[in-house]
């Protein structure tokens, strides 16, 4: 029994801030089933948003906010995280972040922040290292990190599932103890122990076939919340993010929307403008418009991509702004400076999630979640470009005040060892590469950009027929991290598909041809899920 005062799931940026926060109050547990720095976190190519400038205020960001959200974001909720902003990072800074800077025009010599812009921002407001601001969050956060003796990071272990009261057959109030975890090189399956848990797992992109994501992000926080019986809300609200590199050897490369914040323009094969039959912030309008914009455009051409166009701008500017982007594609043969860039949508951002408090707060006691797999209510139908870090660093400072406050108890319950009873090595592990395939192609086919009815109901009897499987492999077999994630992503497959099925209407991110208006009636309404008990 490895026993903690603070358990945390996930080392990107939410998981990492809060850890440093709590090293001071007590002993605290990092567990990530790759290497420290790999997160979602550190894909992160935009950037902050947060209220930096004279010419913005907290009233502009949240008006944003709550314009792209398309009705449904909680606006108490938003103007905490919105207000919260600048102190986070300023403790950002403190720690060793550094943001780009620039010369302030007609000011030589005098410098200020670098704001960049992104889809659906009426002003400059997104803080930037560059195009690898989350890489360097990741460094600055680790490299703090490694000074606390009170913080153990446990590398490539991956959570089987959260340990509750309730799941330990006890009355009463179903409070979360700890976690199952295995340690992927031995095979070892630990126990964690603490008195408060927080879900710090990112998000769910490697539920379609096509994502922005990396290879750890499949719902885990969200898959095991829900089986420990916790609400989930909004799955349906799975955000695309229009500009992925298209080509065949680049794997889930991002192509920042800072690029059409610096003036890039989206173009069809033929090189045509589209954007401004489809709204008149063109290239620029919020991300749900422009993703099904290409979406429509690609059907209607039968074309496999669009062009992203920023050749118009001098060439040491681009490789100086956007050094990652420029040296990555150049990799593939393009030269950006020189000629578009080939990109397609992608599933990229889980708006929906966990239901929490603005403070992370579960309705199960002892049990938090931050970051991208919470639903605090402020990305509503859809998140503003760059609100996710900010969200990140917000909910874990409020995290940890409320877990201060909270003086949570030490349960003295006996946590009996994980059983693997009679299970055996699998034997067709075929079998779990197959299931995996087969749930991403059927997501990206049938819950996508654009879904109807048919579509989801034929993607939740086929999901239920991959869920029988996987749970006759899960109690045969002795588990391993693919079988583990497979487990995640069928189920969060199966709250995505639950959500959308409860919705009559098209809003935001979701859109159903059946419904391709939004429902008044279900303004303000989120979707819910919960485990039958
Ligand atoms: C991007 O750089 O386009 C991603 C930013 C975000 O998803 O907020």
């Amino acid at each position: 029994m490895k026993r903690f005062d603070y358990l945390v799931l996930g080392s990107g940026i939410a998981g990492l801030f809060f850890a440093l926060k709590m090293s001071a109050h007590g002993r605290v547990a990092v567990v990530t089933k790759k290497n420290q720095a790999e997160s979602n976190t550190n894909y992160a190519q935009g950037g902050i948003a947060a209220v930096m400038s004279k010419e913005d205020s907290f009233d502009m960001h949240v008006r944003d906010t709550l314009s792209a959200g398309a009705g449904l974001c909680k606006e108490a909720v938003v103007r905490v995280i919105i207000e919260e902003g600048p102190a986070c990072i300023a403790e950002l800074m403190k720690l060793g972040m550094e943001f780009s800077t620039r010369e302030v025009p007609a000011h030589a010599g005098e410098i200020e922040l670098d704001l960049g812009r992104e889809g659906g921002h009426s002003k400059r407001r997104i803080l930037h290292a560059k195009d690898i601001t989350g890489r360097e969050m990741e460094k600055a956060l680790l490299a703090a990190i490694a000074a606390q003796p009170n913080i153990s990071i446990f590398e490539n272990h991956i959570v089987i599932d959260l340990i509750t009261t309730q799941k330990l057959g006890q009355r009463g109030e179903n409070r979360c103890l700890g976690a199952y975890v295995l340690e992927k090189q031995t095979g070892l399956v630990h126990t964690f122990s603490a008195p408060a848990v927080v879900l710090a797992t990112g998000g769910c992109g490697k539920v379609y076939l096509y994502t922005t994501n990396p290879d750890i992000a499949t719902g885990d926080g969200v898959a095991m919340a829900y089986r420990a019986g916790a609400p989930v809300a909004n799955m349906e609200f799975i955000q695309f993010h229009p500009t992925c590199l298209y080509h065949p050897k680049a794997k889930s490369f991002l192509v920042s929307e800072a690029v059409r914040g610096e003036g890039g323009v989206l173009k069809t094969m033929a090189g045509e403008e589209f954007m401004d039959r489809y709204h008149p912030m063109k290239s620029l309008a919020p991300r749900d418009i422009v993703a099904r914009a290409i979406d429509s455009e690609m059907k209607r051409s039968g074309a496999d991509c669009v062009l992203l166009d920023i050749t118009h701008k001098p060439a040491p500017f681009l490789i100086n702004r956007f050094p990652n982007i420029y040296n990555t594609c150049l990799q593939y043969g393009i030269d950006i400076t020189k000629e578009p860039i080939p990109v397609v949508p992608a599933a990229h951002y889980q708006c929906g999630g966990v239901v929490t408090t603005v403070n992370g707060e579960t309705e199960i006691p002892g049990l938090y979640a931050i970051g991208e797999v919470c639903c605090t209510g402020l990305h509503g139908a859809n998140r503003l470009a760059s609100n996710s870090l900010l969200e990140a660093l917000v909910t874990a400072r409020r995290a940890s005040q409320a877990i201060l406050a909270a003086h949570l108890p030490t349960y003295a319950v006996e946590i009996p060892a994980w059983q693997s009873g009679k299970a055996t090595n699998a034997d067709e592990l075929v079998v779990i590469a197959h299931n995996w395939d087969e749930i991403r192609r059927l997501m990206w086919d049938y819950v996508g950009i654009v879904r109807t009815n048919k579509r989801l109901l034929r993607a939740r009897s086929r999901i239920a027929n991959l869920q029988d499987e996987i749970r006759q492999f899960y109690w045969d077999f002795l588990v391993t991290a693919d079988l583990l994630e497979l487990r995640n992503i069928a189920t969060v497959a199966e709250l995505v598909v639950d959500c959308a099925l409860q919705r009559p209407e098209s809003r935001g991110l979701h859109y159903n041809l059946d419904y391709p208006e939004a429902n008044p009636d279900w303004s303000q309404r989120d979707t819910c899920v919960r485990k039958a008990p």
